[in-house]
């Protein structure tokens, strides 16, 4: 349902959640900001992920590794001669378009089985990297040549996804001052494996975590935050020994779908999807997938990577990358020294934020036979709300205001808050729906006679009385939830 998608890209920008980047000057493709309550929900996020991953998973740390890497990494990641997709562009529009993507695009107007002939034989040509090929397929076709008849296309050509830039202070011909924008955050863990490893005494199997931005320089940049020029992954390389990557994997996959369901997600709007076309670093892969309003997307990747990546930096650097295993096999004698495999768990964190805001968002129509009403409610878990806490003095004066913020003042220590004392109460309870604020509470005349408050509920807009001095536990209780 495309209009909902749009109604939530709107509903992030009037609300202080996401804007376009540099909006003055109309903005930058594919790159965002995030808001007043944007950044808040995008850091709860992060924060709960890295409390499960580091915090509840004893045998797991956290790093922080730098965006900047030696440019030698990219090459023994495999990135610089695979992180590349073919384009071609047209001459006549200026556009330039991912083959297969544009192949794809024209299949749709076919019948089912030209369609399929058309994309095995798109297929087999990428497969042998035969672009001349892709060419005459896209021509043979005559695929974007509707309008003028004819087609007018460059050659195809590896359009590589990294962003380089120059180091230091000479800029020139020289290749070596040339460094890339991480892709992925993955390759900082890889390079520090050994120091976590023997600074932190770690056993195999252990992981290490992080979070941090990576850019790509996507083509097909579009449906919000969804595809981003820059964005931020949350990874976690799980380094185990060869020959358990099968167990492990299967253990990935059940234990981030718990943290998934964890953010109060029912299980049906959620399916794996196992990878048939593997990276090149895979030997098995599959991604967790959201029914998203336009449909099952990919917000996370699982990934058993064998030992591809550290045996790179390996052979690359000249650092050996083993590890010693004491711990005994079968016939009694240690494991012995060998270059760990790897599960890799990696999602997006900003199409987690999508993904928690499609699941949040209700427009409810609440008229009665009287009066036209509706409200936009995000029903956010509390632990993932901007705000937990609004506190609302019902008017500006008799002394309301400054219980008021007593209360502020014994809960913001702890959590969140949100003073507002403009406005009607009904006004105010709207605007704290729309941000998703699971509690507003009033203060009001019989509070300076019996110590109590009126708690709203968002969700079930239901109000009742409790003493003042139980909303921080309240707030605290449902949030630790
Ligand atoms: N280290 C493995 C890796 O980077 P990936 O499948 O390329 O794997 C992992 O990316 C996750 O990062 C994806 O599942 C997605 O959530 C997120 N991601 C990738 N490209 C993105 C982009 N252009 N914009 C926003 N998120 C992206």
């Amino acid at each position: 349902d495309n209009n909902k998608f749009q109604a939530i890209i709107s509903h992030c920008k009037e609300y202080g959640f996401i804007f376009p980047s540099s909006e003055i000057y109309d903005g930058l493709s594919a790159v965002y900001d995030y808001g007043q309550y944007g950044s808040e929900l995008k850091k709860n996020i992060r924060d709960d992920w890295w409390k499960w991953m580091t915090q509840l998973h004893e045998n797991i740390v956290g790093i922080d590794a730098a965006i900047f890497m030696h440019p030698t990494t990219w090459k023994a990641s495999g990135h610089v001669d695979n992180f590349s997709d073919p384009m071609i562009d047209n001459k006549d529009s200026k556009k330039r378009y991912r083959v297969d993507h544009l192949i794809e695009a024209h299949v749709e107007t076919l019948s089912e089985e030209a369609g399929n002939a058309l994309l095995a034989q798109m297929d087999q040509l990428l497969a042998k990297e035969d672009f001349t090929g892709l060419k005459s397929l896209i021509e043979e076709n005559k695929i974007k040549c509707s309008i003028s008849g004819t087609c007018n296309w460059t050659d195809v050509r590896q359009f590589n996804l990294m962003f380089a830039t120059e180091f230091g202070a000479v800029s020139g011909e020289n290749d070596d001052n040339m460094v890339y924008l991480r892709p992925e955050t993955a390759q900082g863990i890889f390079v520090n494996f050994l120091n976590v490893q023997k600074t932190g005494r770690m056993k195999i199997p252990f992981g290490i975590a992080q979070v941090g931005k990576a850019f790509r320089n996507e083509i097909v940049a579009r449906q919000f935050i969804f595809r981003m020029r820059e964005f931020e992954q949350m990874e976690m390389q799980f380094f185990i020994r060869p020959g358990t990557q099968k167990e492990w994997y299967e253990y990935w996959k059940a234990e981030r779908m718990k943290w998934h369901l964890g953010l109060g997600i029912p299980a049906d709007r959620y399916r794996f999807h196992d990878h048939v076309k593997l990276a090149h670093y895979a030997d098995a892969a599959c991604d967790i997938e959201y029914n998203f309003p336009i449909g099952f997307k990919e917000v996370e990747g699982i990934h058993s990577r064998t030992d591809f990546d550290l045996r790179n930096h390996q052979e690359y650097s000249k650092k050996k990358m083993q590890y010693f295993d004491n711990d005994l096999d079968a016939n009694g004698k240690p494991y012995g020294n060998y270059i760990p495999y790897v599960i890799e768990t990696s999602i997006g964190l900003d199409r987690t934020v999508m993904m928690v805001l499609s699941e949040a968002y209700e427009e409810q129509d609440l008229s009665t036979p009287d009066k036209q009403d509706s409200r936009v409610v995000l029903k956010f878990p509390p632990k993932l709300s901007p705000i937990k806490l609004a506190i609302l003095p019902l008017v500006k004066k008799d002394g309301l205001p400054e219980i008021a913020r007593q209360l502020m003042d014994d809960c913001k220590g702890s959590f969140r808050c949100f003073y507002e004392e403009k406005d009607t109460i009904g006004k105010r309870y709207r605007r704290q729906d729309a941000i998703g604020t699971p509690f507003c509470v009033t203060i009001d005349h019989q509070t300076k006679e019996d110590g109590t408050v009126t708690v709203r509920y968002r969700d079930s807009m239901t109000q009742e009385r409790i003493p003042m001095s139980a909303v921080k536990g309240m707030v605290e209780k449902a949030i630790a939830s």
